[in-house]
């Protein structure tokens, strides 16, 4: 049985048989060669990522099978969005967030889409939605990324964004390495626009 559980701007999601099915949908207005290729890149990037956060113990999905194309089964994770739960405890939570960005970091990953609908609250903190990943070393890509946390808790959790963010800032800064030179760039890209990716484009 296979039930539709979520449909974003570039996938379905779907719990087939106590696991999750990411399904990259052709997109029609999109050239049907660079739609192909675009499904196919995102569904092997997100795999790829998630291999290598299993390898370190990062708390996210694992992958159970992919066709590299356009379909990615993933372990379902148990929990509320933090999206969902984030009213009560949310300096503990941002806290435990700002550490596990760093933690990606560290480990040069850059997540891509840090929003509290990407990451779920279990026993502990899980991310999920790692289609717009990439590595880097760089760090204008840790700043936007972290810029990207700081517009997502702005325009989702208005009330309390500012001191969420704080508490982010401020375990990440414990957790990080080069976090000087992150968060003295992510001063220069706040001056600058807007950053989201659109997946649907
Ligand atoms: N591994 C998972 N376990 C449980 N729920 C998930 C999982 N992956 C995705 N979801 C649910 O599906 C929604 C959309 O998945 P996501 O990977 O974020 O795709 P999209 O690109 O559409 O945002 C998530 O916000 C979450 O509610
Ligand atoms: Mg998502």
């Amino acid at each position: 049985m296979k039930k539709l559980i979520a449909q974003g701007a570039e996938a379905k999601l779907f719990l087939e048989d106590g696991k999750i099915l990411k399904n990259r949908f052709r997109k029609t207005y999109r050239i049907r060669e660079i739609d192909y290729k675009l499904r196919g890149f995102r569904t092997r990037r997100e795999a790829k990522i998630l291999q290598k956060l299993k390898a370190i113990n990062f708390p996210a999905p694992k992958v159970i099978k992919t066709d590299e194309k356009e379909n990615l089964i993933i372990e379902k994770i148990n929990g509320k969005l933090v999206k969902d739960s984030l009213d009560k405890n949310y300096s503990k939570i941002c806290s435990e967030i700002g550490r596990k960005v760093a933690i990606l970091h560290n480990n040069t990953i850059i997540h891509g889409d840090l929003t509290t609908s990407n990451m779920i609250l279990s026993k502990e903190i899980y991310f999920i939605d790692f289609g717009l990943s990439f590595f880097s070393e760089k760090a204008e890509d840790r700043a936007v990324d972290l810029h990207l946390l700081k517009e997502g808790l702005e325009s989702k959790h208005y009330k309390i964004w500012e001191e969420c963010f704080k508490c982010a800032i401020g375990a990440y800064k414990k957790e990080a390495r080069r976090s000087h030179e992150t968060l003295k760039r992510l001063e220069a890209v706040e001056k600058r626009g807007r950053y989201r990716a659109k997946k649907g484009s």
